[in-house]
């Protein structure tokens, strides 16, 4: 049989990069040892009250068809919580509520882009950006953050690959895998240029309730930025709701209009017992410390893998100010990361990204996520310590 062209566009490269995972994960269930830190969803349960909030939904029959774009008092709360974190100025009618940021994300991109645009990606970047690019047949074009200057934004590069086909800058702040935010400056930098030539910014802000120090910054409080801004955002890491697909994108009220209207054919609106426990997550006292203790217990992991790091002279990792991820540099081993994740696998059981996927610029890094328990976290700083001491013996034999 024969298929559309865009089957070409959805079929990403990166593809091979997750080789290492799904070997993980698939030993993982003949063989517990194996300690799977190559994904990003978080090992928590999703907080009792939303659950409980999802299954009274359910038997009280909120089962039926629902309002397109979410409803009213769900987005009220997102609006008033958007509005009170970075001062853009919205109601409900600039929220629509999509399958997790990941269909915002298509949905967005699908209602801003055409055949012929391009469209500026910071790198590195989360693997299905290109996917949803490429699909509404433009072209991506990635900006690598400067990875001999911890990922800050090259400002040149950024300016440079401006052209008269430009019509959007993509990023996500806090990043994955990095998990750094974007600065003050570099933001206002990026505003101007979305400014002067009159681009969309589409801002992807899943990591931002999980930040662990410094400031998160929405781009769409910058002045002159709320007409030509995307913010999405999703419950999926916040409140460990992965599998529920709750996410939305906030707008200008015609963008949101031009949403509804794909949501009409592609989704028709999210179930209604998962907005109700999508608006116990935001607002239920209990569900938002369940939030806060999973914020708080990924950094003390993310500080147990830096220290773990640190002791290692080949390997630097950039400290995360956010998200359930870090970056290892491990060009210096003498390994590809490719290599290294693969070894590390093989010798160690233990299942990390090269960062290959996510850009050029991450090639010489490996993506490890956070999110086993403190003990198997212990167990798997053991196993990279002797892993370590092991290259490094065969290199000074070699
Ligand atoms: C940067 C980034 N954006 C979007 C997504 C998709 O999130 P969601 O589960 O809300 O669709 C992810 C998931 O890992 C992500 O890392």
């Amino acid at each position: 049989m024969r298929y559309a062209p865009l089957t070409q566009a959805i079929q990403g490269e990166t593809v091979d990069a997750w080789d290492i995972h799904f070997k993980a994960t698939s030993l993982k269930e003949k063989d517990d040892s194996v300690i799977v830190l190559s994904i990003g969803d978080p090992d928590f349960d999703t907080p009792s009250q939303v659950v409980d909030s999802a299954v009274a939904g359910l038997r009280n029959g909120d089962t039926h068809y629902v309002e397109i774009e979410g409803r009213d008092e769900l987005r009220e709360v997102i609006a008033a919580s958007h509005q009170s974190r970075c001062g853009q100025e919205v109601s409900k009618d600039n929220v629509i509520m999509l399958a997790g940021a990941q269909n915002a994300l298509f949905a967005s991109s699908m209602c801003i882009l055409a055949p012929g645009d391009e469209a500026i990606v910071l790198q590195p970047m989360y693997v299905t950006y290109e996917a949803c690019i490429q699909l509404t047949g433009a072209t991506l074009v990635p900006v690598a953050m400067d990875k001999h200057n911890d990922f800050c934004l090259d400002y040149a590069a950024l300016e440079n690959a401006i052209t008269d086909k430009t019509k959007a800058i993509y990023f996500a702040t806090p990043n994955n895998p990095s998990g750094l935010m974007l600065t003050q400056n570099e933001l206002q930098f990026i505003a101007d240029l979305a400014i002067k030539h009159d681009l969309w910014v589409v801002s992807d802000e899943v990591y931002s309730q999980t930040v662990f120090e410094g400031e998160h910054i929405s781009i769409a409080g910058l002045p002159n930025m709320a007409e030509r801004t995307i913010t999405l955002n999703s419950l999926s890491k916040s409140h460990a709701m992965t599998g529920w697909r709750v996410g939305w994108a906030i707008g200008p009220t015609t963008l949101i209009n031009h949403l509804s209207n794909l949501s009409l054919c592609m989704l028709y609106g999210l179930p209604g017992f998962v907005q109700q426990a999508a608006y116990t997550a935001l607002t239920d006292p209990q569900a938002l410390a369940s939030s806060e203790h999973m914020r708080v217990t990924y950094q003390r992991r993310r500080d147990r893998l830096v220290s773990c790091f640190q002791q290692h002279q080949n390997l630097s990792c950039i400290t995360p100010q956010a998200s359930m991820f870090l970056l290892v540099n491990v060009s210096e081993t003498g390994l590809t990361a490719q290599a290294f994740a693969e070894s590390l696998f093989e010798q160690q059981k233990i299942g990390v990204l090269p960062a290959t996927a996510f850009g050029e610029c991450a090639a010489d890094f490996i993506r490890i996520s956070y999110v086993v328990e403190d003990s198997e976290l212990e167990d798997a700083c053991e196993r990279i310590d002797r892993f370590m001491a092991l290259l490094n013996a065969n290199k000074q034999r070699a």
